[in-house]
């Protein structure tokens, strides 16, 4: 199940451009994953619309139909749509995840309460990139896990009985934070995620649109999640659109000469980060007609283009913005003094290491970013070149590419571009229609 298929636009030619307009941006990855994995475990049909129609979440969908769920879908106006219903039984094959670190970690905690063993495992990207986070909780909820070198897909899980844990996790990640929740559905008593800082909240707020309250409480030193099974009920889940997605357009109208609109956005406080940096830079937001959906705070955001001041983006503001970071380097360069970004270890484990790729695709197109551990910084008052960059499997580098190509003095060729249908299949299509000049040079 990988997103890249043959016939596929995968080297594009972006040429200088001026961006303008709005956008409906696809259904949000986060919710559209969660929306299929929750519904399943209601046990009762579940509808669902409004999901992205792109690789990650459709690797999803195919895992739960081979651990016996029927998952209908269709593509309505360019939204997914349909039902779900459980009844998960062992898969009788191994599950392929394609690029989806989200599908691996949250199905390791279903496969965890499932009688029997399923095999996770994914594309080149995904078996490069660290499995031991969920297996150590879920190994102390009793499942038996293994993974190759003790840390790596393909994972295997035996599942069956589960005892409730007090699970602390090193790191912030919802992945690993909703993995045990996901498990902790089937425990008997209360499951406990404690993470050194917040980060999104959606499995908890979806689990409570469907009847099952997840306590969750944030201080300066921890977020700490609390849930005790009782059972969910089959509501409909709406998926507002992706706040990651819009983020391309919104810092190409920060940096750019036009107004740019995203409606109908997930506002989700740990998911707006980048827009917090935005505006700590300068820029002008304007967030309209703000309504709940589902759960989730959504909004049509307004991002219009102004002078950007320097800033530095560290501790939890880093996870609120973590995937944005790589195309906030575009606002960074494009400012008086400059962008930091420390304590941002983890890009380092997404689906390339994001420091070093876009270190090079930034570097590739003239402009001067140094690479940190933990981060980088580029300095401000820079304009890119042309030039050409690898996405390096990667859709969101393959994607701050595209938009800094709109800046750039000249064109720049982009390969590995089909990357971006983990994520967003339908990039290309709205960057000509804000205005953008797109040559495509090769297909997959
Ligand atoms: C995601 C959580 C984040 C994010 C990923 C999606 C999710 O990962 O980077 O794209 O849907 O839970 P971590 O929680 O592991 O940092």
């Amino acid at each position: 199940m990988s997103a890249v298929r043959p016939g596929m636009v995968d080297v594009v030619r972006v040429h200088p451009s001026t961006l303008g307009g709005s956008v409906a941006v696809p259904g949000d990855k986060s919710l559209s994953h969660r929306a299929l994995l929750l519904g399943t475990l209601v046990g009762e049909a579940v509808e669902v619309s409004g999901l992205a129609d792109s690789g990650d979440v459709q690797a999803t969908a195919a895992a739960l139909r081979l651990m016996g769920a029927q998952v209908d879908l269709e593509v309505r106006d360019g939204d997914v749509a349909g039902t779900v219903c459980g009844g998960l039984r062992e898969p009788d094959d191994v599950i392929d995840c394609g690029n989806s670190g989200t599908s691996l970690r949250l199905l390791a905690g279903v496969a965890a309460g499932i009688d029997g063993v399923s095999v996770l495992t994914g594309d080149g990207s995904l078996r490069g990139r660290p499995v031991d986070r969920v297996r150590d909780p879920l190994q102390a909820m009793g499942a038996r896990l293994t993974a190759r070198g003790g840390r790596l897909p393909p994972l295997v899980v035996e599942g069956g009985a589960l005892r409730p844990v007090e699970w602390h996790s090193p790191v912030a990640s919802a992945q690993v934070k909703s993995c045990v929740l996901l498990a902790g559905l089937r425990a008997s008593g209360t499951t406990t995620v404690v993470s050194p800082a917040p980060s999104r909240d959606h499995t908890e707020r979806m689990l409570g649109h469907l009847g099952q309250p997840v306590e969750r409480t944030v201080d300066a030193a921890a977020e700490t999640v609390r849930l005790t099974p009782t059972g969910m009920i089959p509501a409909p889940v709406r998926v507002a659109r992706d706040p990651s997605s819009a983020a391309f357009w919104l810092v190409a109208a920060a940096i750019g000469e036009q107004p740019i609109t995203t409606p109908g956005v997930c506002v989700n406080p740990g998911r707006v980060g980048f827009v917090d940096v935005l505006e700590s830079m300068g820029a002008t937001v304007a967030s309209g007609d703000l309504r709940e959906d589902s759960g989730e705070p959504v909004a049509d955001l307004t991002v219009n283009p102004g002078n950007l001041r320097g800033a530095q983006v560290s501790g939890a503001a880093v996870v609120a913005a973590l995937d944005e970071l790589p195309v906030l380097s575009l606002a960074g360069l494009r400012s008086d003094t400059g962008l930091e970004v420390l304590d941002a270890q983890e890009l380092r484990v997404k689906e390339s290491d994001r420091i070093r790729t876009l270190v090079a695709a930034l570097g590739a197109l003239g402009v001067e970013i140094e690479e940190r551990p933990d981060g980088y910084r580029v300095p401000g008052g820079q304009t890119p070149q042309g030039g050409v960059v690898h996405a390096h499997g990667d859709h969101r580098i393959a994607m701050t590419a595209a938009i800094a190509a709109t800046i750039s003095t000249g064109p720049v060729e982009i390969t590995g571009f089909a990357s971006v249908a983990s994520s967003y299949p339908t990039f290309l299509d709205d960057l000509r229609a804000l205005g953008g000049r797109v040559e495509v040079v090769a297909h997959t």
